[in-house]
């Protein structure tokens, strides 16, 4: 299987090293294998609900990656997202660098594992590279609620499907806001960037049109964009 340019970008926008990486949601696991590849964490960990999926990935990264570059560093779990188990790999009340990584999943969902994560974790300085499938909108807001700041944002195009990939952070010094539109992905010198504007905005006029809905201020905000 090819790692599609979705994948390749979230993978692009790592640019640090990390004690832990977490591909959450793995499903074949890809990502983090190229992740695991570039050498960017001490340990990545492959996480998926579903059994028949982690053992699959287990098969493929001990038939693959059991040599002396790679033994030691990756572990797979089989669990929900929402507990992820980050406590068992803090030792000595040391702040181990973490880098959770949630793509391919609906934004409804991806705020319940982000929610269930922070509260489980308050204090710790958290990195998410998060990747919905929809509903980015209600995402930022959700973020900008749980108190983190942007890293970096990229918007991105595959098999005609528009994605935001949002790199944030929390308890952090780093104090850039997240934008509930978006802010520094915007380029709207490309074309592309064009299109996807008036994709959202064509979303939100048509939710306008039920008179039982009001989300006025998120196509002006949007509107705002191209000012
Ligand atoms: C569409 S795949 C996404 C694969 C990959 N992350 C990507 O972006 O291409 C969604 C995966 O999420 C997993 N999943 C769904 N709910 C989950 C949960 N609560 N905890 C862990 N994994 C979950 C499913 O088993 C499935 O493998």
């Amino acid at each position: 299987m090819k790692t599609g340019l979705r994948l390749q970008t979230i993978n692009a926008m790592i640019k640090d090293n990390y004690a832990h990486i977490w591909d959450c949601c793995c499903d074949h696991g890809l990502l983090g294998m190229t992740i695991l590849k570039r050498q960017l964490a001490d340990t990545v960990h492959f996480v998926d609900i579903v059994d028949t999926i982690t053992e699959q990935v287990h098969q493929h990264l001990y038939k693959h990656f059991s040599d002396q570059a790679f033994a030691n560093k990756w572990q797979v779990h089989c669990t929900d997202v929402a507990k992820l188990p980050i406590d068992r790999f803090i030792a000595d009340n040391q702040q181990h660098s973490h880098l959770i990584i949630i793509a391919g999943v609906g934004g409804d969902l991806l705020i319940e594992f982000v929610q269930q994560i922070v509260t489980a974790n308050p204090t710790l300085k958290l990195e998410f590279i998060l990747c919905p499938v929809h509903h980015n909108y209600k995402v930022r807001q959700a973020l900008i609620e749980l108190n983190f700041n942007l890293i970096d944002e990229i918007i991105t195009c595959e098999n005609k499907r528009f994605y935001e990939v949002i790199h944030v952070i929390r308890n952090s010094t780093n104090n850039e806001p997240i934008a509930n539109v978006g802010s520094k992905m915007w380029d709207l010198s490309d074309p592309l960037h064009q299109k996807y504007l008036t994709i959202r905005l064509n979303h939100y006029q048509r939710i306008q049109n039920n008179p039982n809905e009001n989300v006025s201020e998120i196509i002006q905000a949007y509107q705002a964009l191209k000012a």
